[in-house]
């Protein structure tokens, strides 16, 4: 049955600049992709009513914002994790500026929340999923938006044996994955670890083609 919910609006983000945007991942057509997948999803976002919901890797904090829209904060905490500090700072302005409630912490990956463990209903994660040199995977500023190593799976590949234990029973997981990231071989390290997987979102955008994967028990 499709939605009977209004489309969400995108959330506000111009009170960031130029100049911020280079230091920070500027929303681009995965981010617009991932949004318009939840959109899609979102009859069983509401019947899993979630309580906690995290982003790790937030930047501007465009999609943790509209999912705080979409689904409303009435008893849903959001929060969000990313490990470049102007990325962190911008999500923060962003939930202000769309009067979202947000919490945002400078952090890799969910390093210091070890307290959440096994209770986040839905994950998000938007990775830098770029083929790159190894070495550019330490950077924290910038370069850490796309620098994904080799196969792009470097930062998903250290992210998938926490999943498990971050992750509340009911949870859902999306992720974006590009066709360098070898999208059967992540299905298949979930599936190892007893998720399910369904493709929410596809969209060929220059020379990448993206998908949402929503892996779920
Ligand atoms: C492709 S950008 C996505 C930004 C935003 N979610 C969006 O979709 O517009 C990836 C983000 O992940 C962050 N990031 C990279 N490695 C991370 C890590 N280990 N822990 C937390 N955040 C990380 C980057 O700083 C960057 O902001």
């Amino acid at each position: 049955m499709a939605s009977e919910l209004p489309h969400a609006k995108e959330p506000l983000i111009d009170h960031l600049t130029s100049k911020d945007f280079q230091n920070v991942y500027e929303p681009a057509q995965d981010s617009f992709l991932f949004i318009d997948s939840l959109q899609k999803d979102v009859d069983n976002l509401k019947a899993l009513n979630p309580k906690i919901i995290l982003e790790i890797g937030s930047g501007s904090g465009f999609i943790i914002t509209f999912i705080s829209q979409l689904l409303g904060t009435n008893g849903r905490y959001y929060m969000s994790t990313d490990i470049n500090p102007h990325a962190a700072l911008a999500s923060s302005k962003t939930s202000d500026r769309n009067n979202a409630n947000v919490d945002v912490i400078n952090t890799c990956f969910i390093q210091g929340l070890e307290r959440l463990k096994g209770s986040i209903d839905v994950l998000l994660f938007n990775p830098p999923y770029v083929p790159t040199p190894s070495e550019e995977v330490k950077e924290k500023g910038i370069v850490a938006s796309w620098a994904g190593g080799v196969d792009g799976r470097e930062v998903i590949d250290k992210l998938l044996p926490q999943i498990m234990n971050i992750l509340s029973e009911k949870a859902f997981f999306y992720i974006v994955l590009v066709q360098e990231n070898k999208p059967k071989q992540v299905i298949s390290i979930m599936h190892s670890y007893g998720f399910q997987y369904q493709v929410v979102g596809k969209r060929k955008a220059f020379n990448e083609l993206l998908y949402i994967i929503k892996f779920y028990r």
